[in-house]
């Protein structure tokens, strides 16, 4: 299969955005600490949610989806490993270890798997679970599990680690005592794992600062929770207008939550307006370059929207300076932009674009999540149609992009 997009064209149309997925996979993971059912709602279609279900099934949970609910009965959880070719289906499978343990005491795992963006170690994780109580072993590739006896304990994490931090408060969370997590990641989609958790009686405060406290707690509950809207798809859609132009109504937004890319846009030369829970955009032809941009952990500029602004910076006018301080190799989707025209130049972590070069369409294939987005951006400003393959990447965070991308008025098609 590819996406097809006849691009060139100015978009006009209404689009809403699905829940996030870095929100619903650690919740997945938090529902086996329910010992019940969890009742989750505007659940993305994703292939990382499937995963998930994948991986809750063969734990022994009960899961059935039913539009965007997805129903979790976690009662029966018998298994405590995770086979390996679930593991390397997507980064975020390391976040069961932390709930596993939690739940049972042991967990045998292998290393996860996920976009290629450089090295993506998982240290930090082990620190956090060895100071709550677990023993850890890593032998010829599995990593193998035992709790000495569920702790309280202070972690200090050295880098403010989305997964790490997750996987702390998962474990934290049956631990009897106080856990203090310090340098915790303050993304949006821990303070929704902290709602889900509280549901769940955890007594977890303090998500969206760098200090999160947990007070463990054993309840079983039968919990109802609703996924906060995905920021970077959000983003990508604004992106995608300001590439092609035009002016569209993204709804089911939280504007607070993407506030450094709506910025940019504004810089840009973009009209914004933001009212409750949508975003209006409106792009004349002319956007200017905007000042360098150095991703960094929430609440500055997300590396995740990186790859789609680089593709509509690429029709700014000027020079666009990228830093991407996150990962060691997220400019892999510079190659592809560059067989539509564009003129960027990398030197290590920085990323030079020279903007409004004529683009063209062309065949480019996605090899990541994000610069498969990138690519669908750039080929939304540039004349003539690209075929982009490679659409597993991509659809592991967007659910049905190219239907959304025509809502927002492109010529865009899934096509053999
Ligand atoms: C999460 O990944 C997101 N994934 C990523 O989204 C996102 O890019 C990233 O956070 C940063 O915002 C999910 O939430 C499922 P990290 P994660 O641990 O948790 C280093 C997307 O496109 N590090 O915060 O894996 C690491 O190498 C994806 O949706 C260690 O050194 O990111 C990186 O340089 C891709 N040791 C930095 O920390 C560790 O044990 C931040 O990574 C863990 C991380």
């Amino acid at each position: 299969m590819i996406l097809r997009i006849n691009g060139g064209k100015k978009l006009c149309g209404s689009v809403a955005v699905h829940g996030a997925k870095n929100s619903v996979l650690p919740i997945m993971a938090a529902s086996i600490l329910a010992e019940g059912e969890s009742v989750i709602h505007n659940c993305p279609d994703l292939t990382d949610v499937d995963v998930s279900i994948n991986i809750l099934t063969y734990l022994g949970c009960k899961v059935k989806r039913s539009g965007d609910t997805v129903y979790i009965d976690s009662t029966a959880m018998n298994h405590s490993d995770i086979p390996d070719a679930l593991m390397r289906e997507m980064r975020s499978s390391v976040v069961f270890l932390g709930a596993i343990l939690a739940r049972t005491g042991e967990a045998v795992l292998t290393y996860p798997g996920g976009c290629e963006l450089g090295p993506r170690p998982i240290d930090l994780h082990l620190m956090a679970l060895r100071v709550l109580g677990a023993d850890i072993e890593e032998i010829g590739g599995k990593i193998i599990c035992k709790v000495r006896k569920l702790e309280g304990g202070r972690i200090e994490l050295p880098i403010a680690s989305v997964g790490a931090t997750e996987n702390a408060m998962l474990m934290a969370s049956r631990c009897p005592g106080k856990t203090v997590i310090a340098n915790a990641a303050r993304e949006p989609e821990i303070e929704d794992l902290q709602n889900y958790l509280q549901k769940l009686g955890v007594g977890i405060h303090g998500a969206g600062t760098a200090i999160i406290t947990v007070e463990g707690a054993g309840e079983k509950k039968i919990v109802e929770h609703t996924i906060i809207p995905d920021r970077i798809v959000a983003s990508t859609y604004a992106l995608a207008v300001a590439s092609a132009g035009g002016r569209a109504e993204i709804n089911n937004v939280e504007p607070r939550h993407f506030a450094t890319v709506i910025d940019v846009l504004k810089e840009a030369g973009c009209d914004i307006e933001t009212a409750g829970d949508r975003l209006k955009i409106a792009c004349g032809k002319h956007l200017k370059a905007v000042r360098p941009i150095m991703t960094c952990p929430y609440p500055g500029f997300p590396t995740d929207a990186q790859p789609p602004l680089m593709a509509a910076s690429l029709k700014f006018e000027g020079t666009t300076v990228f830093v991407e301080n996150i990962f060691e190799n997220r400019y892999r989707h510079v190659g592809e932009l560059r067989r539509m025209g564009a003129d960027i130049r990398t030197e290590g972590r920085v990323a030079v674009i020279c903007g409004r070069k004529t683009l063209h369409g062309a065949s480019v294939e996605a090899t990541d999540l994000r610069g498969g987005a990138a690519l669908a951006v750039a080929a939304l400003g540039a004349e003539g149609e690209s075929r982009i393959s490679g659409l597993k990447h991509i659809d592991r965070g967007y659910e049905k992009l190219e239907k959304a991308l025509s809502e927002l008025g492109a010529d865009a098609a899934r096509t053999e």
